[in-house]
């Protein structure tokens, strides 16, 4: 059985971002695999940016990293690229610290205007951690998610293509090749 860790990068406590984070942690996770969440801003500040990986928290933050097949990686877009709190975890891992494992990069934003920041800004750090497989990458538009009472609702522009994705990623996992993931032959 597989498993997952969803690693969210938003400093705020009413993150649209992990709330999306964990709404992909539960569909992976019906389908018979494990899947954790990370929130980086739950870590202690100090040791975070003081960069001290011995700190039990960070340590057993790399750690869930190491023990994961699959890697979620959610932020939000901030000055055109990822989050600074994203940033100060990854910097913490080792250099192939993603070797082996398939990637979903996730962002939400407030402008299609960086929509391609994921593409230029996250995905090179991804492929620099060694990653096997990062999947395609989903962008969401703030102002299509929303949380009523608690509940997340995702607009129907953006809900099925994020359905597509995890969909895509849950293949990845299984180690289908990409070209059967995207229905194609080869
Ligand atoms: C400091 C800051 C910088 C931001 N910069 C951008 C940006 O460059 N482009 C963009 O599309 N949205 C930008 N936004 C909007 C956020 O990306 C967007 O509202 C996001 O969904 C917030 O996610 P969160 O609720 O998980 O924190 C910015 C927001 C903040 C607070």
């Amino acid at each position: 059985m597989s498993s997952v860790l969803v690693i969210s990068g938003s400093p705020s406590r009413t993150s649209k971002t992990e709330r999306i984070g964990e709404h992909v942690a539960q569909r992976l996770a019906t389908s018979g695999r494990t899947a954790d969440h990370l929130r980086v801003r739950t870590l202690p500040a100090d040791a975070l940016l003081g960069a001290d990986t011995r700190a039990p928290a960070i340590a057993d933050a790399i750690g869930r990293v190491a023990e994961a097949d699959g890697i979620v990686l959610a932020t939000p877009t901030y000055k055109a690229a990822y989050s600074g709190l994203l940033k100060a975890f990854l910097d913490l891992l080792p250099q192939f610290g993603f070797a082996g494992k398939a990637v979903l990069p996730l962002a939400t934003g407030g402008t299609i205007s960086h929509v391609l920041a994921i593409d230029y800004a996250l995905r090179p750090v991804v492929h620099s951690l060694g990653a096997r497989h990062a999947v395609q990458s989903f962008f969401l538009l703030d102002k299509h998610i929303s949380v009523v009472d608690g509940q997340l609702s995702v607009h129907p522009d953006s809900a099925e293509p994020l359905a597509d994705v995890i969909e895509q990623f849950s293949k990845a996992l299984d180690g289908v090749p990409h070209s059967t993931v995207l229905g194609r032959t080869a």
